[in-house]
């Protein structure tokens, strides 16, 4: 039974669009009850995206990763699908890992730091072995055990779905399919071809000292590009956004900001650093869109390659961060593709340096006192879709209990 500790019709204040909602109620920034309500509430029964599928090309492939600390692996099975389960040993609960020599050290390293290729998973504890889809094969001195069947014991695991060569994973097993619920994003995207795009390694910051909506926030609405980023952000000044609908039962919100020239960078230069993406028109390539698939997973694309960013909540005022580019693969085979990325990486973090302390400021101004629940823009109208989406998550929970 979950229940929110504030009141629905609080909360539902944020709803609508820009023209009459108002900020969320400032403790849902970070008050541990609300927190934990909203653990369950959005991420307990939302697609959470646990890595890309080019990462794991190969039977055996597999990545470990952490979503609101649950460990969890995501394998390429011998069958060529993608499994995801938790790593939670079934015996005691340790943390299974690639069946391959660890030192002491390694065990005690962050399961999300591991991939590679296995054929099985073992349990450093007391050597239980577990298949790629998390079936017990093995576990030692069991024999004696009154009614132990091994065939009774598998890792839980979660649903899966891929959109666009991303993996996402669902701790309710019963929930309702993402793909069908993205339609108006995958038209947005029809000619950047994201299925075929491949990720360098996400870069992860394990303790963002902000609460994770706030990171969402900052990603989407471009309300600040102009003011905050002035100087740096002027080839796509805040004049040229707009955002698609929102409809209830959509699953993500996005937007759009043209660029004042084709070909538009987020570096010193403020041009493109990569060949442009082959499929995509003259008027794509003079903007730039960003979308969320609700809750987590951040994207944006330019004219020469996309990124994406993962928010998962550690607590009430904190969150891990993952960040990576995708490009085409013709574009990574480019001789000179390392350094240029090391540029394109060092322009986006001017922007990265004025938001993330901004960021750090809101976390603590939305703990005041005096926090706001303060009214919106038209350049930020995505912010109370966002809302909108979190409310239908809160009251659909309530409606559980
Ligand atoms: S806890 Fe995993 S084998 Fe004992
Ligand atoms: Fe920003």
């Amino acid at each position: 039974m979950i229940e929110s500790p504030i009141p629905l019709e609080s909360l539902r204040r944020s709803s609508g669009t820009f023209v009459d909602a108002v900020g969320l109620p400032p403790s849902v920034y970070s008050d541990a009850d609300f927190h934990a309500f909203e653990m369950e509430a959005v991420f307990g029964s939302e697609w959470l995206c646990v890595g890309r599928q080019e990462q794991i090309p190969d039977a055996g492939d597999y990545l470990s990763v952490m979503r609101v600390g649950e460990p969890l692996l995501v394998v390429r099975t011998s069958n060529g699908s993608i499994h995801v389960m938790s790593a939670v040993c079934q015996h005691r609960g340790m943390c299974v890992t690639a069946n391959t020599n660890r030192t002491d050290d390694d065990m005690l390293d962050p399961p999300d730091l591991e991939s590679g290729s296995t054929r099985t998973f073992r349990c450093p504890y007391h050597f239980w072995v577990y298949d790629l889809e998390g079936q017990l094969l093995g576990a030692p001195e069991m024999a004696k055990t009154t009614g132990f069947e091994m065939a009774d014991v598998q890792l839980p695991a979660l649903a899966v779905e891929l959109w666009q060569g991303f993996i996402f994973a669902n701790f309710d097993v019963d929930a309702t399919p993402l793909a069908p619920r993205l339609a108006k994003l995958d038209d947005a995207l029809t000619n950047y071809d994201v299925e075929s795009l491949v990720t360098v390694d996400p870069l992860t910051i394990p303790d963002v000292p902000f609460n994770w909506k706030i990171m969402v926030e900052n990603f989407m609405e471009m309300y600040h590009n102009s003011r905050l980023h002035h100087g740096i952000h002027d080839f796509a000044p805040s004049s040229g956004a707009w955002y698609a609908d929102y409809e209830p039962g959509d699953a993500a919100m996005f937007g759009f900001n043209e660029t004042l020239e084709p070909d538009g960078g987020f570096n010193p230069t403020f041009k493109a650093l990569f060949p442009p993406l082959s499929g995509t028109t003259m008027e794509e390539r003079q903007r730039v869109v960003f979308a969320l698939v609700a809750p987590s997973l951040l994207m944006g694309f330019q004219s020469d390659s996309a990124f994406w960013f993962y928010v998962d909540p550690t607590g009430p005022t904190t969150h891990a961060l993952s960040m990576a580019y995708i490009f085409p693969a013709s574009t990574i085979e480019l001789p000179d593709f390392a350094e240029t990325l090391e540029a394109a990486i060092e322009g986006v973090s001017n922007f990265n340096r004025q938001d993330m302390p901004t960021n750090v400021a809101t976390q603590a101004g939305m703990q005041s006192r005096y926090a706001p629940r303060g009214r919106y823009g038209w350049q930020e109208a995505v912010l109370p879709q966002f809302n909108s989406w979190l409310v239908e998550r809160y009251e659909a929970a309530s409606d559980k209990t």
